[in-house]
C-alpha cells in the first residue's frame, strides 16, 4: 500500500447541504461513506459508533443540530428556543461520556440565545457557520497538539497507544496519534504497539489501519500483552486520548486506560494524555462525577455473528474508565504541555 498523508482522511465533511461521513464500522474492510441529512441519522450515527472518537462526536453533532433546525418553521424566536431546547437534549443524550458532544452543543445554543433578536433564517444560517467553525478549529488544534508533543519522543521511540485517537477520531490528524504523525513526518525513528482495544477494537480496526496508510512502523497486540511489553523495556511512553478530563486532571478514556496508567507508573515510563480544551471539563471537580457509558452486552458476548459467551450470560460493559489525576505524567493540549498541579494548571487554560 502507498503511503498516504494522515490529512487524507476525512472522517467528516460537510458538502453544501448533507454531511459525509465514513461509516467506521465498516473498516477495515471497506471505506464506505454516508450520507447524512437528517438529524435523526446523525443521533443514530453517533449512537452506533459509525462517527466515534470525543471531538469527530463533537463536530458530527453540531452539524446534526443545524440539521435539525434548517427545516424548522419560520415561527417566532419563542416556539423555535423550545424545539432548540429538545433538539440539544436530544443530541446529548447520544452518548454520555464524551464532553465534545455537550460543548459542541452548548457552544451552538448560547450563540442562538445571543442572536436572539435576529431573524430565525439568520440564527439558521449562524448555526451552520459556527457548526464549520469548530470543524476548522479542530483541525488547527490537532495539528497544534501534534507539534507540541514532539517534546516528549525522541529520535527513537517505541510508543504505546490505546483505542483510536487519529484522524478517523477527529477532524484530521488525532491528538494521540497526531504526536505519532508529527513524529513520524519529522524523521523519528518510532514504533507503536497498538493495543486492540476489546471490546469493538477500535485499535486493531482503525488504528492499525490508520497508521498502516501512513506507513507508521507498528505491531498490534492484545490489550493484555502491555504489561509485559511495560516490564520487559519495550515501551518508553503512553500516548492516550481522553473523552473527559475533570477539573482536578481526572481523565475518562476508553475502558482499559486506567490499567495502563497503573501498569506505567509501576513500571516507571511516562504516561501522556492528548486533550485538546474541548475535552476538558472545567465543571465536574474530579472524575467520580463524569457519566460513564454501558453500551450493549452483545459488544462483548459476540465477534461478527459468532456468540463467544453462553447464551444469556450477565455482562457487564463500560465503555470507558477513570484514570486519577496521580497517574498521569502529563496533558499535551494545544496551548501546551501541562504538569500538575492539575486543579490549577488547567484552570489557567481557561483564563
Ligand atoms: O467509544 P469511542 O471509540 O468513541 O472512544 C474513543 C476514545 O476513547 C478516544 O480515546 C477518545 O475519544 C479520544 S479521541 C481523540
Amino acid at each position: 500500500m502507498q503511503s498516504e498523508q494522515p490529512s487524507a482522511v476525512q472522517s467528516i465533511e460537510w458538502r453544501d447541504d448533507h454531511v459525509r461521513i465514513i461509516d467506521q464500522t465498516f473498516l477495515p474492510r471497506r471505506t464506505v461513506y454516508s450520507d447524512i441529512r437528517d438529524v435523526g441519522r446523525m443521533w443514530e450515527a453517533i449512537k452506533t459508533m459509525r462517527v466515534r472518537g470525543a471531538p469527530a462526536i463533537g463536530i458530527a453533532a453540531a452539524y446534526g443540530f443545524y440539521l435539525g433546525i434548517r427545516d424548522l418553521p419560520e415561527s417566532g424566536y419563542d416556539s423555535f428556543k423550545l424545539e432548540v431546547d429538545r433538539l440539544s437534549e436530544y443530541m446529548i443524550s447520544a452518548r454520555p461520556t464524551a464532553i465534545n458532544l455537550k460543548w459542541a452543543i452548548d457552544r451552538i445554543t448560547s450563540s442562538i440565545h445571543a442572536y436572539r433578536e435576529k431573524p430565525i433564517p439568520d440564527i439558521k444560517k449562524h448555526v451552520l457557520k459556527i457548526a464549520i467553525t469548530i470543524h476548522d478549529e479542530d483541525r488547527r488544534v490537532c495539528r497544534q497538539i501534534g507539534i507540541n508533543g514532539q517534546e516528549l519522543i525522541g529520535k527513537k521511540a517505541n510508543i504505546l497507544t490505546h483505542c483510536n485517537t487519529g484522524s478517523l477520531a477527529t477532524s484530521q490528524y488525532g491528538t494521540a496519534l497526531s504526536v505519532i504523525y508529527h513524529a513520524h513526518e519529522d524523521g523519528k525513528k518510532i514504533h507503536v504497539w497498538v493495543d486492540e482495544t476489546r471490546p469493538l477494537l477500535q485499535g486493531a480496526r482503525l488504528t492499525a489501519w490508520e497508521l498502516l496508510r501512513v506507513g507508521v512502523p507498528m505491531q498490534l497486540i492484545v490489550d493484555s500483552a502491555a504489561g509485559m511489553l511495560m516490564r520487559t523495556g519495550k515501551v518508553d511512553i503512553v500516548l492516550v486520548g481522553t473523552d473527559r478530563v475533570a477539573a482536578n486532571g481526572d481523565v475518562a478514556n476508553k475502558i482499559g486506560t486506567y490499567a495502563l496508567a497503573v501498569l506505567a507508573k509501576e513500571n516507571n515510563i511516562p504516561f501522556y494524555v492528548a486533550a485538546p480544551l474541548s475535552s476538558i471539563d472545567m465543571k465536574i471537580e474530579d472524575g467520580d462525577s463524569i457519566p460513564i457509558e454501558e453500551r450493549d452486552p452483545k459488544e462483548i458476548t459476540t465477534v461478527g455473528t459468532f456468540d463467544i459467551a453462553p447464551n444469556k450470560v450477565k455482562t457487564y460493559n463500560p465503555a470507558f474508565d477513570v484514570t486519577p489525576a496521580r497517574y498521569i505524567t502529563g496533558f499535551i493540549t494545544e496551548k501546551g504541555i501541562i504538569k500538575p498541579d492539575y486543579k490549577k494548571n488547567l484552570a489557567a487554560l481557561f483564563e
